[in-house]
């Protein structure tokens, strides 16, 4: 089934927190209306992201953390534990997501306040396109030869930025700078050559979170199945044509036709 013709009805019965068991039939769902949903840039969104405006806490129309609400501007916003990110891309191919900080897109110069938290609560991790920069502020002693990040220096409190790892050896970086904060980048949008003066521009752009650990919907779908959530149960389901679900996927099942 091509998933482009999203408009098929048996797509929008996709959700499941209703479900007490992984049995039954995908006849006896009430199904909630899960629409894709498009807030204004573009981006769609659709299972395992939902819109999570008018939805109640018990009924997800997709992944439990991928509600997504929108911005006055027309934006998605996904909350994460640490901060809220606008996100700027969704690819259902890749399985990745492109965010950015809500904090710094509006600065000339870019002041990170909050790590990334992604630290396994939830099924995001890196892509390996991104990069982790680490920027110290308002260090009092530094290494006098380095460059230092000059729109976020004032007086002899100079800031400094880094790939993580990276940091001039055999100087307590910590112990020196008031703050630590670790932001993510694109590789590609940063030149290693111009750090300070290029990260601006780069933490525009996003970085980018791999959500393939969800992608056990993506092999419903091309087995023909329709993906959905059990909230109770905390794990995926796939509605196969032929009316039963499964907990994985509707391979090797013998399809009926339904509609
Ligand atoms: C909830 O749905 C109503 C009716 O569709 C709509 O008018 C309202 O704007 C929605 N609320 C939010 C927060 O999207
Ligand atoms: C969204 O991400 C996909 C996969 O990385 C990419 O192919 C596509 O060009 C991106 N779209 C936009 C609008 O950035
Ligand atoms: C992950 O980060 C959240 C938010 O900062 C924190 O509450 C939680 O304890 C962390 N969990 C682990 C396993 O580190
Ligand atoms: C450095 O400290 C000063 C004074 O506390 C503060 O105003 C400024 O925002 C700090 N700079 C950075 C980059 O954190
Ligand atoms: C960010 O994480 C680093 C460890 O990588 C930690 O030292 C630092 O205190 C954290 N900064 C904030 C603002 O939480
Ligand atoms: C570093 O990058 C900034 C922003 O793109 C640019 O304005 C500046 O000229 C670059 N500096 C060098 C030395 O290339």
């Amino acid at each position: 089934m091509n998933f482009t013709a999203m408009a098929h009805p048996l797509f929008f019965l996709l959700v499941l927190s209703i479900f007490p068991t992984a049995s039954g039939t995908a006849a006896s769902l009430s199904s909630p209306y899960c629409p894709t949903y498009d807030c204004g840039n573009g981006v769609q969104i659709k299972y395992p992201f939902w819109r999570l405006d008018n939805t109640t806490s018990t009924q997800f129309c997709g992944y439990p953390d991928f509600g997504l609400t929108c911005s006055d501007s027309g934006e998605p916003i996904l909350s994460l534990p640490s901060d809220s990110y606008y996100v700027k891309n969704i690819s259902y191919e890749e399985y990745t997501l492109t965010l950015v900080d809500i904090d710094i897109l509006d600065q000339p110069c870019p002041r990170a306040r909050h790590n990334l938290t992604i630290n396994g609560t939830l099924p995001l991790y890196y892509s390996s396109l991104d990069l982790n920069l680490a920027f110290y502020f308002n260090c009092t002693s530094t290494p006098s030869v380095l460059q230092y990040i000059q729109c976020l220096t004032s007086y002899a409190m100079k800031s400094y930025v880094f790939i993580v790892g990276e940091e001039t050896d055999d100087f307590d970086w910590l112990a020196n700078c008031e703050e630590k904060v670790v932001a993510t980048v694109m590789e590609e949008e940063i030149s290693i050559a111009n750090l300070s003066g290029g990260f601006g521009g780069a933490m525009k752009k996003g970085f980018i979170l791999d959500w393939g650990s969800v992608r056990d919907c993506g092999e419903c779908e091309a087995h023909d199945g329709l993906c959905g959530y059990n909230n109770a149960q905390g794990e995926g389901l796939c509605f196969c044509k032929d009316g039963s679900v499964s907990r994985d996927n509707c391979k090797g099942m013998f399809f009926f036709t339904f509609y």
